[in-house]
């Protein structure tokens, strides 16, 4: 699996994306180190704070199927000319179960392969 294709796959999960509020569909797909692949959308809440982003459904999808060991996330919003970059809180997320992991993300036609600590040089650990 590389990383174009992983990144076609978040592209396709993207479409299951519920977002009846803000409109802005989101997929994720995370790759195990065993080569597996969990896929994630955003979903939505009228509620507007019980929103779950993509990427948190995807990791707490596989982490709660008993994954602990992620290669790499890659992720597909509906911009096309600029990156959708993780927010805050999933970023948080990956620093908790893939501090290692490579956060994939694509504007236009690139593909691009990011360190988590370039997005998150900062993040909180105990
Ligand atoms: N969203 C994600 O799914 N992932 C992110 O990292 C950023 C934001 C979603 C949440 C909400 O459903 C929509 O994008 C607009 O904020």
């Amino acid at each position: 699996m590389n990383d174009v294709e992983l990144m076609s796959m978040a592209v396709e999960a993207k479409e299951r994306a519920y977002c009846p509020y803000s409109k802005f569909h989101v997929g994720a797909a995370l790759l195990t180190k065993s080569g597996k692949v969990y896929l994630g959308c955003n979903i939505e809440n009228s509620s507007y704070g019980a929103t779950n982003c993509a990427e948190r459904t995807a990791i707490f999808k596989a982490v709660s199927e008993g994954e602990r060991d992620f290669e790499a996330i890659a992720v597909a919003g509906d911009s096309v000319d600029n990156y959708t970059y993780p927010c805050g809180i999933c970023l948080q997320v990956i620093n908790e179960f893939m501090p290692e992991g490579r956060v994939i993300l694509s504007k236009n036609d690139e593909v691009k392969s990011f360190a988590l600590n370039e997005l998150l040089p900062y993040g909180f650990r105990l």
